[in-house]
C-alpha cells in the first residue's frame, strides 16, 4: 500500500521539529568543523548527524522513498520518479557556526517530479513554514496570504553583494542598476530563509547565480503555492537534479526584473 501524502506530511513535520530540538540541545557542545570544496565551504558534525537522523527516520518508515541530501548520506538520485525527499539538514552552515542563528532545516518532498510538501524550519526562532500543494502555506499553523505584485522601487531584494563584484558567474554590471533602483537589498546567508522571507512578505525577490537543489527544493513549493514565480536567472524552469541559478519573486515583479534588469536572459 502506498502512503498518503497526509501521512507523509504528519511524519515530516514531527521529524523536522525533533531534528530542530536536537540541534538546539547541541548548542553547548563543541562543534567539529571541516571544509569541503574550499576553505569557506564548511560542514559540521551537526549537519551530518541531522541528515543521518532524517535518513534513519525516512528509510525506517518508507523504505521505497528516495533521499537526496546535501551531505551525501542519501541515495544517488538521478531521476525524480516516485517519492523523493530533498533535504538540506542545515541551510546556512556558516551562520550556524559563526552566529548560532540565521539557519534552517529545509525539506522538499516531490512525487514524480511535482513538489507536494515543503518544510523550512527556522530552528532558533521556532518558526516552521509549511506548504502542502493545493492547500496553502502556513507559518506555525497560520495561513500566509497570497503574494501581491509590487514595483522594483518599492521592493527589498535578497541579493548577496558578491554578485555585483567581479565574479565568474554573472556580469557585475547586470545587477547594479537593480541595486540602485530597488528600495533596498538584504543578504541573510541562508537560501531557505530568503525563500520563506519572500513567502511571508519580508522581502520581495531573491536572486542568486548558484544554488543546489537542496537549497531551493522546499522554498519554491511555498513560493509557487502563494502565486510567486520561481525560475533560473534566464527565466527558465528550475532543474531539481542539478545546480542552477535561482530567481524567485512576487508575481509581476518577477516579469519586471527579468525584462528590465536580467534582459530576458540575453547576457
Ligand atoms: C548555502 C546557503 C547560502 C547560499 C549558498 C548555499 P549551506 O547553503 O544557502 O545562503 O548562498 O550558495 O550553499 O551550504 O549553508 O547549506
Ligand atoms: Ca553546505
Ligand atoms: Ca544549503
Ligand atoms: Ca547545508
Amino acid at each position: 500500500m502506498t502512503a498518503s501524502m497526509n501521512e507523509i506530511d504528519t511524519y515530516a513535520k514531527q521529524w523536522i521539529k525533533e531534528a530542530g530540538e536536537r540541534i538546539r540541545s547541541s548548542f553547548p557542545n563543541r562543534l567539529n568543523i571541516q571544509s569541503k570544496s574550499d576553505p569557506n565551504d564548511l560542514v559540521t558534525n551537526i549537519d551530518q548527524e541531522t541528515e543521518q537522523y532524517f535518513i534513519e527516520k525516512i528509510k525506517g518508515t518508507y523504505p521505497e522513498h528516495k533521499i537526496l541530501g546535501e551531505e551525501g548520506y542519501g541515495d544517488d538520485v538521478t531521476r525524480l520518479n516516485g517519492v523523493v525527499w530533498i533535504i538540506d539538514p542545515i541551510d546556512g552552515t556558516m551562520n550556524f557556526i559563526h552566529q548560532r542563528r540565521n539557519f534552517a532545516i529545509s525539506i522538499g518532498i516531490y512525487e514524480d517530479g511535482i513538489g507536494k510538501i515543503g518544510l523550512i524550519y527556522d530552528v532558533v526562532h521556532d518558526e516552521l513554514y509549511h506548504a502542502f500543494k493545493g492547500e496553502g502555506v502556513f507559518l506555525n499553523g497560520e495561513e500566509l496570504p497570497k503574494l501581491e505584485t509590487r514595483t522594483v522601487s518599492e521592493s527589498i531584494i535578497g541579493l548577496n553583494a558578491t554578485w555585483v563584484t567581479e565574479n565568474r558567474r554573472l556580469p557585475p554590471e547586470l545587477l547594479s542598476p537593480l541595486v540602485k533602483q530597488a528600495r533596498g537589498t538584504r543578504s541573510y546567508g541562508s537560501a531557505a530563509l530568503e525563500m520563506v522571507y519572500l513567502a511571508s512578505g519580508r522581502i520581495d525577490a531573491y536572486i542568486t547565480p548558484r544554488l543546489a537543489p537542496w537549497d531551493f527544493a522546499a522554498g519554491i513549493i511555498m513560493i509557487e503555492e502563494l502565486g510567486g514565480v520561481a525560475t533560473n536567472l534566464r527565466g527558465e524552469r528550475l532543474d531539481l537534479l542539478n545546480q542552477s541559478s535561482v530567481f524567485v519573486a512576487k508575481p509581476g515583479l518577477h516579469g519586471e526584473i527579468l525584462k528590465n534588469y536580467l534582459k530576458d536572459g540575453k547576457w
